[in-house]
């Protein structure tokens, strides 16, 4: 049996909390359908292949054809699906805080679809490309692909806009992450594994600077130790429950 309950004294750091920071992962989309890419400890392997080997900059330059198979998979899923009650309790605490700042980790769009405005995509956006020649960045929407791998008009080859294993974070979304992070009273964690850095670093940077530190996650992670609180529970349950407007909890 997991401990769901919200304690009081979590609901009144909530309530008198002028900036908050929120670091988002996987398990946030997860009750939207998006499969995550770690739980109890395993890996996602898809055809054979564990997923760090198929969003890695290695394979990309080998094999870009199987890296836009994997990334059109993800992108069919996530076209299908709906933003669920936790990104919108999120997109409702963007105008309930002096200072709100929403960081996420997740590149399928679905804070800004929930009404989110201004997200903070440290591993960049699956709906984007980015020209391997004239390196030109642009929406792309296309779903399924109808070219593999996917050309610019210039002809150079395109790659997802996203962040790969053996790839640095882009400077300006990291700089005012870490800034976020370094100046809030409360920061809250919702659905990540917190093994991938630099951003499992964010919540370190944040509790070391004097913030109240808040887990959200069915399962313990490598940062619960630290945190605060952990609140063992599904992210669309339990953000809902901790609303500035009424009390629900
Ligand atoms: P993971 O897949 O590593 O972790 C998902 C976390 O969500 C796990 O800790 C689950 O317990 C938790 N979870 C599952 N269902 C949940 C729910 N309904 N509510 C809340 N939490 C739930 O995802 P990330 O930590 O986001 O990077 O992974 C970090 C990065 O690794 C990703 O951004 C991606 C991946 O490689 C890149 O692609 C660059």
């Amino acid at each position: 049996m997991m401990d769901q309950r919200i304690d009081e004294s979590v609901y009144a750091i909530f309530q008198r909390a002028a900036r908050v920071s929120v670091l988002t992962g996987a398990g946030i989309s997860a009750e939207s359908g998006v499969p995550t890419f770690r739980s109890g400890g395993q890996s996602l392997v898809w055809r054979g292949y564990p997923f760090e080997q198929l969003s890695s900059v290695a394979t990309l330059a080998r094999n870009p054809t199987l890296v836009w198979e994997w990334f059109n998979y993800r992108r069919e899923i996530i076209s299908r699906v709906e933003p669920n009650a936790a990104h919108r309790a999120l997109a409702q605490w963007q105008d309930d805080f002096e200072q709100f700042t929403l960081i996420t980790q997740n590149i399928d769009g679905l804070h800004w679809r929930a009404g989110s405005r201004d997200v903070i995509e440290l591993h960049g956006n699956i709906w984007r490309v980015v020209c391997q020649a004239c390196g030109q960045r642009s929406e792309y929407r296309q779903v399924p692909l109808q070219q593999n791998p996917p050309r610019c008009s210039c002809t150079g080859l395109l790659r997802p806009d996203v962040v790969l294993f053996g790839e640095m974070l882009p400077e300006e979304a990291w700089q005012r992450a870490v800034e976020a992070a370094s100046a809030c009273d409360l920061f809250i964690v919702v659905g990540t594994s917190a093994v991938v850095y630099p951003a499992a670093q964010l919540p370190v940077i944040a509790k070391q600077a004097g913030a109240y530190l808040l887990e959200i996650n069915p399962e313990t992670t490598p940062l619960t130790p630290l945190a605060d609180t952990t609140i063992l529970g599904k992210a669309a349950e339990i953000l809902p429950r901790l609303s500035k407007r009424k009390s629900t909890h």
